[in-house]
């Protein structure tokens, strides 16, 4: 697999008994991209990005990622490819220790100790949490989890990172070093958020979800700009006056 891009085409999702909440997304985002993918709660970002590695599969239409569809058969072969990180990344951390947690997708791939070895202390360097291997995931913080989940995924050494509201609830030094683990990664990523910083920051271009559709696809700095109703719902653009402060008395 040489193009790690993502398509989707025409790709509809109703959950179990639901109506459609993806409603005919199309869209190419090609292998280096940093894509945000932004629009307001229950606009679909989070079922879209499920579709990326197979957790849902459309009702209709088709995911291909690199020349793989997306199918229960090829689930296996498109998850070594993309890493994905929960908007309850809390879920990701299931084993005893962060160590474990983060050696399980390495090890799941049959790779030799030594190199399972490697990888993590990697990716938890890379994530600020060196030698807390041996910790209990509940033992660390919410914004400790959350790198302990992202490199539970960096371990697997994925082309693809897609990630789910990833810096909510980050302090400001936690979120900085987010953003610097993400614009370090030279593969593709795609992001759903609605910190439009980290979105100006770090994706030259942003998709607009609304209501189940895509409804922008442009630079996130000339979004930022819009005065389109669905745009300035996101980026917030009628609070431009500063916060008026009570004169001290
Ligand atoms: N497990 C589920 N079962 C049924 N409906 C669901 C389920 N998950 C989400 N939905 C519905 O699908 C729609 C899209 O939800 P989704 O979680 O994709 O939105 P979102 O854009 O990620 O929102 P947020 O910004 O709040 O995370 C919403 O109407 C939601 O109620
Ligand atoms: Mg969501």
């Amino acid at each position: 697999m040489s193009h790690h891009y993502i398509r989707f085409s025409d790709v509809h999702y109703s959950y179990p008994h639901g109506p459609e909440v993806l409603c005919g997304v199309d869209l190419l985002i090609t292998h280096g991209e940093h894509v945000a993918l932004l629009g307001l709660n229950g606009s679909g970002k989070s079922t879209l990005l499920l579709q990326i590695n197979g957790l849902l599969l459309p009702s209709r239409g088709e995911v291909t990622v690199g020349d793989i569809p997306v199918t229960k058969k090829t689930l296996r072969l498109v998850r070594q490819s993309v890493g994905l990180v929960f908007q309850n990344s809390d879920d990701m951390l299931f084993m005893p220790t962060i160590g474990e947690d983060v050696a399980f997708g390495p090890r799941n791939m049959g790779l030799p100790d030594a190199e399972v070895e490697r990888r993590v202390g990697a990716a938890l360097e890379s994530v600020g949490l060196a030698g807390f291997e041996d910790r209990p995931a509940f033992s660390l913080s919410g914004g400790q989890r959350r790198a302990a989940a992202i490199a539970s995924v960096l371990s697997m050494e994925p082309d693809i990172l897609v990630l789910d509201e990833p810096s909510a609830n980050l302090d400001a030094r936690a979120r900085r070093q987010l953003i610097d683990i993400l614009a370090g990664f030279s593969h593709t990523v795609l992001l759903a958020t609605h910190d439009t910083g980290m979105a100006l920051e770090l994706c030259p271009r942003a998709l607009v979800m609304d209501a189940g559709r895509i409804v922008a696809d442009a630079p996130t700095a000339f979004l930022a700009a819009s005065t389109d109703s669905v745009a300035a719902g996101i980026f917030d653009t009628a609070r431009t006056a500063p916060i008026p402060v009570p004169a001290a008395n």
